[in-house]
């Protein structure tokens, strides 16, 4: 696998999922663009250059529309194309339905499935104009088998999944493909929210027996990101240790 030509832009790579990502794909070679709300971003990019790589760190809300048109305006003026998009940023807000207020529904939906059409959008100009590209949407089991506590994060993360059979549908003509995977439980901040005792429940429902890391989602983007993917797209691929109907 060989990205050294590419840039490649991951929202939310300050920390977790999204910095594993970002150091992965700058392994293989590429420009990365790190984006995240937080500082953290700031770091990450000294990790690339400190790999060799060229590494920028953008801080952008991907849920405002300026934001995302400004930080992909910096992208592009500073390595002149984004050639892999990985839509990584996003947030839960759990409770049961009943006592889910309207404001966190808004909240999780905004930012974890509008940031997504904001940064296909502002980034599918250039693709086009490149006529190549790779979008990759961070979805979740949650978004395919639901969870209890979680109808505004499922919603979302099944909606990144419709969304993502369309987009192959719109742009597979111009050599773009765009894919979702679904990771199940990873240890990152966000599951370490979750109480031991789910954590040991959740650990039987695992084939493989044991959380997956952030670095094993990180190999999967890098594979759909690369040349040799080029025939597959539209598609949502678990990375969940086998945890679908366990
Ligand atoms: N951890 C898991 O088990 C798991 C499983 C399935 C899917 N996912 C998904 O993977 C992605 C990364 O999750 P993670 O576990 O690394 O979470 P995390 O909380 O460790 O990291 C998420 C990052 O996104 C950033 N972010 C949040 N809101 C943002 C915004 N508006 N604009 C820009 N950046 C923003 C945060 O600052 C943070 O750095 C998320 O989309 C999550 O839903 C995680």
């Amino acid at each position: 696998m060989d990205l050294s030509s590419k840039v490649a832009l991951v929202t939310g790579s300050g920390r977790g999922i999204g910095r594993a990502i970002a150091l992965k794909l700058a392994e293989v070679g590429a420009t990365v663009v790190i984006n995240d709300i937080g500082k953290d971003a700031n770091s990450v990019a000294e990790e690339i250059r400190a790999l060799n790589r060229q590494g920028l760190a953008i801080l952008a809300d991907v849920s405002s529309s300026s934001d995302v048109d400004r930080m992909v305006a910096e992208a592009v003026a500073a390595y002149g194309r984004i050639d892999i998009l990985v839509n990584n940023a996003g947030i839960t807000r759990d409770q049961l339905l009943l006592r889910m207020s309207e404001e966190d529904w808004d909240k999780v939906l905004t930012i974890n499935l509008k940031s997504v059409f904001l940064c296909t959008k502002a980034v599918l100009r250039h693709m086009i104009k490149q006529r190549w590209g790779r979008i990759i949407n961070i979805s979740s089991i949650v978004g395919v088998v639901g969870n209890t506590g979680q109808a505004n994060y499922a919603a979302a993360k099944a909606g990144i999944i419709g969304f993502t059979r369309t987009m192959a549908k719109e742009v597979g003509s111009r050599s773009i493909t765009v894919n979702a995977l679904a990771p199940g439980f990873i240890d990152t901040g966000m599951t370490q929210q979750l109480a031991e005792k789910q954590k040991e429940e959740l650990q039987k429902r695992i084939a493989v027996g044991y959380l997956g890391t952030p670095r094993d989602v990180a190999e999967a983007v890098a594979f759909l990101a690369s040349e040799e993917a080029r025939y597959i797209t539209g598609q949502v691929l678990g990375v969940d240790g086998g945890m679908l109907g366990v």
